[in-house]
């Protein structure tokens, strides 16, 4: 199989790395990627991304961002973090992607949490969450040529807690580990249209 993990040097990214990497080529992509560069945020950036990798088997993302900010001052432009990055960076990771999927390959996005279990500051990281989450759903309907599509929504990670745990408090944060074997479970299951929860 040949997967591409955009985010691949992220805290989630390396772990769904080291999780997918035997007998596979892994092509690992970010702004500074080790194999590929991409910024999600951009669609000529992608459509270089796709025409340099080629056909795939499976498209990973474990990036995007979203601001964290009360919701006073939340403005227009900050939210349009969550919007440009996590929101319609990872859909157009999938709509300029999929000439470039094989048959029966996959894609698998990344939610969060937040979505389903709010914090404060969190308003526009869930709105982020929950549209890539509704996509994901209403999309796989009409994925071509076998193709699936999932997402993946964390809980805080571990190896993130010093920097979240503030904000996650009485959250019991999850091994990045466990985040990516539901990774593993959507390259490689028959399962589509589903957000896998490893809360
Ligand atoms: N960590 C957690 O506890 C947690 C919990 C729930 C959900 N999540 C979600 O999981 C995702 C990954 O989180 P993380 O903590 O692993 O992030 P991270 O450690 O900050 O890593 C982000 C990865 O994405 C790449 N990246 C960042 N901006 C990019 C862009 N515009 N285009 C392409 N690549 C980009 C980075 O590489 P470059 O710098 O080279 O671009 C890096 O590989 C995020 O969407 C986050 O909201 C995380």
């Amino acid at each position: 199989m040949k997967i591409l993990i955009v985010g691949a040097s992220g805290t989630i990214g390396k772990a769904i790395t080291k999780e997918l990497q035997s007998d596979h080529e892994i092509i690992c992509a970010g702004r500074n990627g080790s194999d590929v560069s991409v910024d999600i945020t951009s669609i000529d950036s992608i459509k270089t991304m796709y025409e340099k990798v080629g056909k795939l088997d499976a498209v990973v993302n474990a990036a995007g961002r979203a601001q964290f900010s009360s919701l006073v001052e939340l403005t227009p432009e900050l939210n349009e973090i969550g919007i440009e990055s996590k929101l319609k960076g990872q859909i157009n990771l999938v709509l300029l992607g999929l000439n470039y999927m094989n048959d029966n390959g996959s894609f698998t996005l990344t939610t969060g949490i937040m979505m389903d279990d709010p914090i404060r500051q969190g308003a526009s990281a869930a709105m982020a969450n929950g549209g890539v989450k509704a996509f994901v759903k209403s999309a796989a309907l009409e994925m071509p040529r076998g193709i699936r599509i999932n997402s993946v929504s964390p809980n805080a990670v571990q190896e993130s807690w010093d920097r979240l745990k503030d904000y996650f408090q009485g959250f019991e944060a999850v091994p990045a580990s466990r985040v990516a074997r539901a990774f593993k479970k959507s390259v490689y299951g028959a399962q589509t249209g589903k957000n896998y929860e490893v809360y």
